[in-house]
């Protein structure tokens, strides 16, 4: 059997928006590897403080949730959306909010809550590999990955992917509320002091900006196949 060391992970990360989700399951369908959605655990455990009542400053309540929530992660068999489990009940919706998305921002910034939450992530990394998408996979989570990559784009065009997004999914948002809401998480995500926003030293930066996902996947792609 493979040793987990062993097993390759290609890190994508990047801010809200940059399309790093979406390069993310493209990769891994063609390489034919597993994902990790790694901003979805810190959706899930943002919404979970919240429907608990927990008081997103109260780090130690925070911590203690997250050790002990129960998350899976469900592939509908459909091609649709894999859908996430928390604690038993299905909150694929309920965690793509903009509400669980300030949520997960906001307790993502204590240190003793991302600790918490790395034995979740280390144990996405299985035979034949691993696409690992979020904020710090390439820094912290899996700082000895043999393929890394960094993807931004413009905050205006960031806000238009997700203005797309959630529209289609029938949500009320507007342009410039996103616009805002995304760069003040941008600021929040890459000032904080543990594992902030940053590519990794040895990561490959793509600026996605009037590029095209087909494009981006390819160039992420000819990293793993050139090696
Ligand atoms: O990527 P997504 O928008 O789902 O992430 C939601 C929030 O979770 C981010 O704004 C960030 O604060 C946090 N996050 C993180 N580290 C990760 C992934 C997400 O801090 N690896």
């Amino acid at each position: 059997m493979m040793m987990p060391d062993a097993v390759p992970v290609l890190t994508i990360d990047g801010p809200s928006g940059s399309g790093k989700g979406t390069v993310a399951r493209a990769a891994a369908e063609r390489l034919g590897w597993h994902i990790l959605d790694s901003g979805a655990i810190y959706r899930a455990v943002g919404h979970a403080a919240g429907a608990a009542g927990i008081d997103f400053g109260d780090a130690a309540a925070v911590a203690r949730l997250a050790r002990g929530i129960r998350l899976e992660f469900r592939d509908p068999g459909d091609g649709g959306d894999t859908r996430v489990i928390v604690d038993g009940v299905d909150a694929t919706d309920a965690i793509r909010t903009e509400t669980a998305g300030a949520a997960a921002s906001a307790i993502a910034a204590w240190p003793e809550v991302r600790k918490a939450l790395v034995d979740k992530q280390l144990a996405f990394r299985q035979p034949p590999g691993l696409v690992a998408d979020g904020r710090d996979m390439g820094t912290v989570i899996f700082p000895h990955a043999p393929f890394k990559v960094f993807l931004t784009a413009s905050p205006g065009e960031r806000a238009e992917r997700r203005y797309k997004q959630l529209k289609a999914k029938g949500l009320d948002v507007t342009l410039v509320s996103l616009l805002h809401e995304i760069e003040v998480r941008d600021a929040r995500d890459a000032s904080r002091t543990v594992a902030p926003l940053r590519p990794a030293s040895d990561a490959v930066v793509i600026d996605t900006t009037g590029r095209t996902i087909a494009a981006v996947v390819d160039a992420v792609l000819a990293l793993v196949h050139q090696a």
